[in-house]
C-alpha cells in the first residue's frame, strides 16, 4: 500500500485526491490519511503530491505511518476533490517537527 507521511501536515496540498481511481484518501484539519485496505497500489498519486509526503510501504520506517493511516482513515471523512492548501503550507513544507507539532 501507499501512505502519506509526515511532510503533508499543515501543508495538505490535496493534488493526490484527483488522481486516485479508487477514492481511498481521508481527511483530517492537517493533512490526509490513505485507507491501506482501500489502497489498490496504483501508485499514481506518490508524483502528484508537490510535498513528496507519499510513499511505497516497502520499509520497516513506515510501519508507524502505515498504522496512523489506517487508524485515521478509519474516523476522518473521504476526500475526492481538490480543496486550497492550508494557508500556511509554503512554510511548513520541509519541516521536520511536524508530526510533534500535531499529535503531541
Ligand atoms: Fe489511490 Fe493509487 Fe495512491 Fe493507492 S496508490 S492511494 S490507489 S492513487
Ligand atoms: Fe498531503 Fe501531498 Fe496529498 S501534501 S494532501 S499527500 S498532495
Amino acid at each position: 500500500t501507499y501512505v502519506v507521511t509526515d511532510n503533508c501536515i499543515r501543508c495538505k496540498y490535496t493534488d493526490c485526491v484527483e488522481v486516485c481511481p479508487v477514492d481511498c484518501f481521508y481527511v483530517g484539519d492537517t493533512m490526509l490519511v490513505i485507507n491501506p485496505d482501500e489502497c489498490i497500489d496504483c501508485g499514481v498519486c506518490e508524483p502528484e503530491c508537490p510535498a513528496e509526503a507519499i510513499k511505497a510501504d516497502t520499509e520497516p520506517a513506515l510501519n508507524g505511518w502505515l498504522a496512523l493511516n489506517a487508524k485515521y482513515s478509519a474516523i476522518w471523512p473521504n476526500i475526492s476533490e481538490k480543496l486550497d492548501p492550508l494557508a500556511d503550507a509554503a512554510e511548513w513544507d520541509g519541516r521536520s517537527d511536524k508530526l510533534k507539532a500535531v499529535f503531541g
